[in-house]
C-alpha cells in the first residue's frame, strides 16, 4: 500500500515529513517510476496522470487544490473517491483576498488608481459600508468563510448557492429563480462558485445587466466562467465601475489581452488562494485515517455533480 506524491518536489518534502511522522506504515513515494503501480492506493495531484489506468488498486485521488474541474472525471474508474482539498491555510487567504478585493472596490481603489496617475487630488463622496450590498455566487466552505470575515464591516450580505442554505445574518437564495433577485440588489457581487457544465460562461453580458448600475466583480471562481467581452463591454459602459479578477481563461492572459491595461481591472495571477503544504499534510493524513476506520473523507467529491 503506497500514497503516491504527484506534485512539486518543496510541497513534496514537508509531506514525506509529515508522513514519516504520523503515517510511518504507510509507504510515501514522490517517484512514480520508483513504485510497484499495484502498490499505489492513493494518489494526490493536481491534474490526472496519462498513465493513470496502470494503478489498478488505486483507491483516493486527492486534489492538490481545492477545485476539482481540472479532473476529467471519466478518466477516473468508478470506485475511486475524489476528494478536493480543503485545509486551513486555502480557507484563510481566500478570507484575505477577497476580504482586500472588496475593500478596494468599496474605497474606490480602481478610480483612485486612475486619479493618482494623472495626479489629481480629488475626493469622491463615499457610501458608507452599510450602503454596499455584497452579494456571494456560492455558499460552500469558501464563500461562507469569506461572508464570516466581512460580517464586522457591516456590509448587508447576500448569497446564492444550488440547494437552500441557512446562513446568520446573510439573506441566503438558490436555483434559478433565487438568481435575479438577488443579482438586482447587489452593489459587490464576490464569486466563488465551482466550474462546472452549468457554471461555464455564467458571468456574462445578461447577468452583468441585472446588477445594479455601477456595480463592482471579484472573480475568484475559474476563468471560464467569466465572459471576457461581457466584463470589458459592462466595465466602458459604466454598467460596472470595477472589477477584481485573479483567474482567466486561458491563464497566462496573452500580454496583448485588455485586462492588463484596464483602468478599472486589478488583476492578479490566480493567487487568491494557495495550498499551504503543512496544513495540507495534515489535512491529508486526517482524512486517510478516516477513511482507514471506515468513514467518508472531508471534501468528497460528488462526481457526477462536478463538485
Ligand atoms: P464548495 O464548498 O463545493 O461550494 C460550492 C458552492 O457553489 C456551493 O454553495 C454550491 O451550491 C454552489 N454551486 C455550485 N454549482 C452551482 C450552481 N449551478 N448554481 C448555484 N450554486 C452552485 O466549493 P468551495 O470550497 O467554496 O470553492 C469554490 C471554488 O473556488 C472552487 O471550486 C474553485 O474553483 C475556486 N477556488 C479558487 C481559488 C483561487 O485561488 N482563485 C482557490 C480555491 C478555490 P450548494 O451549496 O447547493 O452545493
Ligand atoms: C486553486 O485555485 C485551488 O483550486 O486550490
Amino acid at each position: 500500500m503506497t500514497f503516491l506524491f504527484n506534485s512539486d518536489a518543496a510541497r513534496g518534502a514537508v509531506f514525506a515529513e509529515a508522513f514519516a511522522r504520523e503515517l510511518p506504515d504507510l509507504p510515501f513515494s514522490m517517484d512514480p517510476a520508483g513504485v510497484d503501480p499495484d502498490d499505489v492506493r492513493y494518489l494526490i495531484t493536481w491534474t490526472i496522470p496519462d498513465n493513470l489506468a496502470r494503478y489498478r488498486n488505486l483507491e483516493i485521488v486527492f486534489s492538490i487544490g481545492a477545485g476539482v474541474d481540472q479532473f476529467t472525471m471519466s478518466a477516473l474508474p468508478d470506485p475511486v473517491k475524489v476528494v478536493r482539498m480543503l485545509e486551513d491555510g486555502i480557507v484563510r487567504m481566500m478570507q484575505e483576498y477577497v476580504t482586500l478585493a472588496v475593500l478596494s472596490l468599496h474605497r474606490q481603489m480602481p478610480a483612485y488608481r486612475a486619479q493618482q496617475a494623472d495626479r489629481v487630488w480629488r475626493t469622491r463622496p463615499q457610501p458608507q459600508a452599510a450602503q454596499r450590498r455584497v452579494g456571494i455566487l456560492g455558499l460552500g466552505v469558501l464563500g461562507q468563510a469569506v461572508l464570516e470575515r466581512l460580517k464586522p464591516f457591516g456590509f448587508p450580505l447576500s448569497g446564492w448557492s444550488r440547494s437552500p442554505r441557512q446562513i446568520d445574518g446573510v439573506a441566503c437564495h438558490h436555483g434559478a429563480d433565487g438568481l435575479d433577485a438577488m443579482l438586482a440588489e447587489t452593489d459587490i457581487l464576490i464569486v466563488l462558485l465551482p466550474l462546472t457544465p452549468d457554471t461555464r460562461g455564467f458571468l456574462d453580458a445578461r447577468l452583468f445587466a441585472t446588477l445594479p448600475r455601477g456595480a463592482g466583480l471579484v472573480h475568484a471562481g475559474r476563468g471560464p466562467q467569466l465572459d471576457h467581452a461581457a466584463l470589458l463591454d459592462a466595465l466602458d459602459s459604466g454598467q460596472l465601475s470595477g472589477a477584481v479578477v485573479d483567474v482567466t481563461d486561458p491563464e497566462p492572459l496573452p500580454a496583448d489581452h485588455p485586462f492588463w491595461i484596464h483602468p478599472n481591472i486589478l488583476l492578479t495571477p490566480h493567487v487568491a488562494s494557495v495550498t499551504q503544504p503543512e496544513s495540507a499534510a495534515q489535512a491529508v493524513i486526517a482524512n486517510l485515517r478516516r477513511h482507514f476506520a471506515g468513514q467518508d473523507p472531508v471534501g468528497l467529491v460528488d462526481r457526477q455533480r462536478g463538485y
